[in-house]
């Protein structure tokens, strides 16, 4: 495996199926009452949160813990970054106090790939601006795969803010190479000009592609990284691209709902579809925790300081 994890589509199958398969077993570690494992114990895991963060900021440190690592938790937020101290010389510093790997979330796309050519240790990207959230596209893929037996000719269909999700763009690279079918559909105001060389299907039309999915990704309207109107009103598309009830009804029986939160609830998706025993909303936190254990384990638990 490489020594970073920067973008999903960084992974060939094999690593892939490796990641998730390592993650199975860790699970079982998540199941007993005593769940730590000795594995990176003496290594130093850096959380270096530049952007707001609940799931992934918990889970990566939750994970590491579980693994017997030391975690440092850094925020921007009351650091020396408020006078000024460039991303560089964060690293720098913390580096300078031996971290082995450093998780970073970053409002700028790229960021992880600049810090991995200024620090000697691993680099895992917990989600860089409208860019990749790896991680986020690999517990996604564990919960489907957990939940249907497996993704080879699964159909996913991903739901709404296209243009502002890291999380979509991670999912099409990592389902693709897990031969999975992804359809994209939103407004075309919402989706990257570049889509068309995605490895994908495009659709504006809801209704018509539910019936045929499998997996029902719906995705958070990023109202925070809207600089202009993208819909005419928050009604206007909650009518036309959020999951309620009816919508819901038009998923064959089987057919799972995930969203990768945090949820706009009535807006993008409706409570009670949230809520629902084919929502896999929770169970993709837990998974969180134990992909990202698998993630650091096969990025640093074989390699000695
Ligand atoms: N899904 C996700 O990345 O959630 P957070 O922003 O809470 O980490």
């Amino acid at each position: 495996m490489n020594r970073h994890l920067i973008s999903a589509g960084d992974l060939g199958k094999d690593d892939a199926l490796l990641i998730l398969d390592t993650a199975e077993e860790l699970a079982r570690v998540s199941e007993r009452s005593i769940k730590k494992l000795p594995t990176l114990r003496g290594r130093t895991v850096v959380n270096l949160f530049f952007e707001d963060s609940t799931r992934t900021r918990i889970s990566f440190e939750a994970a590491a813990k579980r693994l017997s690592a030391d975690v440092i938790n850094f925020s921007a937020k009351g650091s020396s970054v408020s006078k000024g101290e460039s991303l560089k010389d964060t690293a720098l510093t913390l580096e300078a106090m031996g971290a082995d790997a450093v998780v970073i979330r970053h409002s700028a796309s790229g960021a992880p790939h600049r810090l991995a050519t200024w620090v000697r240790g691993s680099v895992l990207n917990a989600g860089d601006g409208t860019h990749e959230h790896p991680t986020q596209a690999l517990l996604d893929a564990f919960s489907m795969r957990r939940r249907l037996g497996g993704l080879e000719g699964r159909k996913v269909t991903i739901v709404g803010d296209v243009l502002h999700s890291r999380v979509a763009r991670s999912n099409v690279l990592l389902l693709g190479t897990l031969g999975a079918e992804v359809t994209l559909v939103a407004p075309p105001t919402l989706l990257p000009v570049s889509v068309g060389s995605w490895p994908c299907e495009v659709s504006y039309d809801l209704d018509a592609v539910l019936p045929k999915s499998d997996v029902v990704m719906m995705l958070r309207v990023q109202k925070e990284r809207m600089n202009a109107a993208y819909f005419p009103s928050e009604r206007e598309y909650s009518r036309r691209y959020g999951l309620d009830r009816d919508r819901f009804a038009k998923m064959p029986d089987d057919a799972i709902v995930m969203h990768p939160g945090p949820m706009n609830r009535g807006m993008e998706i409706a409570a009670e579809v949230a809520d629902s025993p084919r929502s896999t909303i929770v169970e993709q936190v837990a998974n969180g925790v134990t992909i990202r254990m698998a993630v650091l384990y096969l990025l640093l638990g074989g390699e000695t300081a």
